[in-house]
């Protein structure tokens, strides 16, 4: 025998030297929940380990990340007042304007805010979009989006990030953006959405389940990967900066075949339920968490995510599981 692929297995350091992956904690970005009021810190209980903060402690909270390295958040807005018509989604007191303001008067440029745009946590009925007969008008959420993504970016948001799966949400943002002057507000798209079950946790975090139906008639058929990269594609020509993929540890197939196809940043979100499994098996002391969570990690940067969006970041941070 004279190839013997364990040898370079021997050491920690031969096996660090020949390691095909890298990761870094410039590829994370961590969610946070905004919600109305003040002094407002409260656990959800489907995320172990995430809460709901107010614009206050969420500047605080945001501070405590900044120190550990990871420098760029993705909000979502919960807790407003709900209507047919979304119409708290845009206002430019929103929760998510105010807290953007803050953050962005607190941290400056030492901290990328991304906002997530979508209704489903604005509308009584949940759905993402403005329905009518029980069935959501494409271009009459277009706009409603990208009015919600113009207040976001007059807020200061330095990107968007549309996660509602209308046809033509990235033209329409795209459009009003730069009407506005706003040339330098990015957008993340998400590009492949599939309706899937892992948003549960989400869902009681947002408040933002529908009340009926459910959410195949706009999110994709996980069946189809085809269809992936037909949507990823027409993101890119609307004018997208990133594509997304979600969730991503059942869909690292997709992941990979995006990133071979395209030359744009692909980034991938570890979605609520995939977090919530992992703590779920670790406290019943079913599987080793860190270990399990940074083999997570390095599932979605084999498969080629440039960027990860991870309910897991904080934490993998401040314990030091990178090493
Ligand atoms: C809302 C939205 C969802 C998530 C992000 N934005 C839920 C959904 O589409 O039902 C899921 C995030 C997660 O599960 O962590 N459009
Ligand atoms: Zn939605």
């Amino acid at each position: 025998m004279n190839i013997r692929p364990r040898r370079l297995r021997k050491s920690p350091i031969v096996r660090e030297m020949v390691a095909e992956t890298r990761l870094s904690k410039d590829m994370f970005v961590y969610p946070y929940f905004v919600v109305p009021g003040n002094n407002v810190t409260h656990a959800i209980d489907a995320m172990p380990g995430i809460s709901h903060f107010s614009a206050d402690t969420l500047v605080r909270d945001v501070e405590h990340s900044l120190k550990l390295g990871l420098n760029k958040v993705l909000l979502f807005g919960v807790g407003e007042e709900k209507s047919e018509d979304a119409s708290t989604s845009y206002n430019s007191e929103s929760v998510v304007s105010k807290a953007v303001r803050e953050l962005k008067s607190a941290f400056g440029n030492d901290l990328f805010v991304i906002t997530d745009v979508c209704t489903c946590a604005y509308t009584t009925h949940g759905h993402c979009g403005i329905m009518h007969d029980d069935y959501v008008n494409n271009d009459e959420t277009v706009e409603v989006l990208a009015k919600m993504a113009l207040s976001h970016a007059q807020a200061g948001a330095d990107m968007v990030a549309p996660s509602d799966m209308m046809d033509g949400r990235i033209a329409g943002i795209r459009s009003l953006l730069d009407a506005n002057n706003l040339l330098n507000t990015g957008i993340m798209s998400y590009s492949v959405k599939f309706a899937s079950a892992y948003y549960g946790p989400f869902r009681e975090a947002a408040d933002s389940a529908p009340n009926k139906g459910d959410r195949k008639a706009y999110q994709m058929d996980f069946r189809n990967p085809g269809e992936s990269l037909r949507e990823a594609f027409l993101d890119e020509e609307e004018g997208a900066d990133i594509l997304m993929v979600k969730p991503a540890l059942a869909y690292l197939d997709i992941i990979k075949s995006l990133k071979e196809n395209t030359n744009l940043p692909v980034a991938c979100y570890n979605v609520s339920g995939e977090y919530s499994m992992v703590k779920a098996a670790a406290r019943a002391g079913w599987v080793d968490e860190q270990k399990v969570t940074m083999e997570n990690m390095y599932a979605f940067t084999r498969a080629g995510a440039n960027i990860i969006i991870t309910y897991h970041a904080k934490e993998i941070l401040e314990k030091g599981w990178m090493v």
